[in-house]
């Protein structure tokens, strides 16, 4: 066994103490994005589609929930509770999980977004878990992490009195942070990819938003011995928060794993740059990112994540802080489109001209 394998083999192992449930269709694809390469100029793109893992329309939380679902069938639970903003991506997959597994799913949808309309509240993710049957719950504020936690547990309470095995998959950072294991998982399969096609990647740039992922796969790539540059862009919060965040789950993962793989705060990388006006509420940079992406490449972005990281890997090539191989990660996210309508398409974004018509290699 060479090197890499070895440290593959022994990831593996270490992921191997946690009980776990296939739910994702993996490997998820790995593919260039050529005509947006030539429209942004000197940059190589490429896209890891985890919009493409198959539960429930997918994304990265179907990698995430592997974990807390391998832990819930564990315990015998027999119902799931989790909380998120009105279009979380993560509720609506953790019900459709729940429904796989023969569970119940209780919601709890928080007031993260300023002054939605009622298609907001309506469709997308909303009506995805409505279909799914799941009971949905509401929260009147959007920033009080440990309140909705609370509230998820006087839930959780009133089923157990009803005879119910609730599980909750919690929204604090109290907790070791599972969901971040499948992103380690997540590394392993990208350096595989890699391998296989003999490509090399200089810089990763993925959504940091809970922190699971962007941790996992630093913490995966690291462990591995892969140097790929790894930036999240914050969707959520500002990069000073997010920091202490990303620093938290890895101080947790190397307890989890039993493993050092010796990751200094200066590779933490981190960009606020599309994060205004907040949360869940669009920019002029973000409807670009947005536009461009489904225009060059025919693929979908969403409005709180993805397209608020492709804006910020647009700025960090504008300011020659990435360049060369560049690897996106698409996490999803886009039954949320639904809930922002028209917002998306009343700015006509100036994309400029758009490379014609190319052979390409393939998708
Ligand atoms: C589509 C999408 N991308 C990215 C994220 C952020 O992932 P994480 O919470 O692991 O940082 C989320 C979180 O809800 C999401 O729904």
């Amino acid at each position: 066994m060479n090197k890499i394998d070895v440290a593959v083999h022994d990831v593996l192992l270490r992921l191997q103490a946690f009980p776990r449930c296939p739910l994702a269709h993996l490997p998820t694809p790995l593919e260039a994005m050529e005509r947006l390469s030539t429209h942004l100029g000197g940059v190589s793109l490429f896209v890891k589609r985890d919009d493409c893992t198959g539960l429930g329309f997918g994304g990265n939380k179907v990698r995430q929930l592997e974990f807390y679902f391998g832990q819930a069938l564990k315990l015998k639970a027999d119902t799931v509770l989790i909380t998120g903003a009105v279009q979380s991506n993560f509720v609506r997959t953790a019900a459709a999980a729940a429904r796989r597994m023969g569970m119940e799913c209780h919601i709890q949808l928080e007031e993260r977004v300023p002054d939605v309309d009622a298609l907001h509240r309506s469709s997308g993710n909303v009506l995805l878990s409505r279909i799914l049957g799941a009971t949905l719950h509401s929260y009147p504020v959007g920033e009080d992490e440990a309140g909705a936690d609370a509230k998820l547990h006087e839930i959780s309470e009133q089923l157990r009195r009803q005879g119910r095995k609730p599980y909750i998959i919690p929204l604090g950072q109290g907790h070791d942070p599972l969901g971040a294991l499948g992103y380690i998982d997540a590394a392993v399969e990208l350096m595989t990819q890699l391998d296989e096609r003999s490509l090399q990647i200089d810089h990763l740039v993925v959504t940091s938003g809970s922190g699971a992922t962007h941790a996992g796969l630093l913490f995966g790539l690291r462990a591995l011995g892969s140097q790929i540059e790894v930036t999240g862009v914050c969707p959520r919060r500002d990069a000073q928060s997010q920091q202490r965040r990303i620093e938290g789950h890895l101080e947790k993962l190397t307890a989890m794993l039993d493993f050092d793989p010796g990751i200094e705060s200066k590779e933490i990388r981190l960009t606020d740059v599309s994060l205004a006006p907040g949360y869940g509420q669009l920019n002029d940079a973000t409807i670009h990112a947005l536009q461009l992406t489904a225009q060059c490449e025919g693929l979908f972005l969403d409005p709180v994540y993805t397209a608020k990281t492709m804006a910020g890997l647009f700025y960090l090539v504008e300011k020659n802080e990435i360049d060369n191989n560049i690897l996106f990660w698409h996490t999803g996210g886009q039954p949320a489109l639904f809930g922002y309508g028209d917002a998306l398409v009343d700015v006509e974004a100036d994309l400029g001209s758009l490379p014609s018509a190319t052979a390409r290699n393939g998708p």
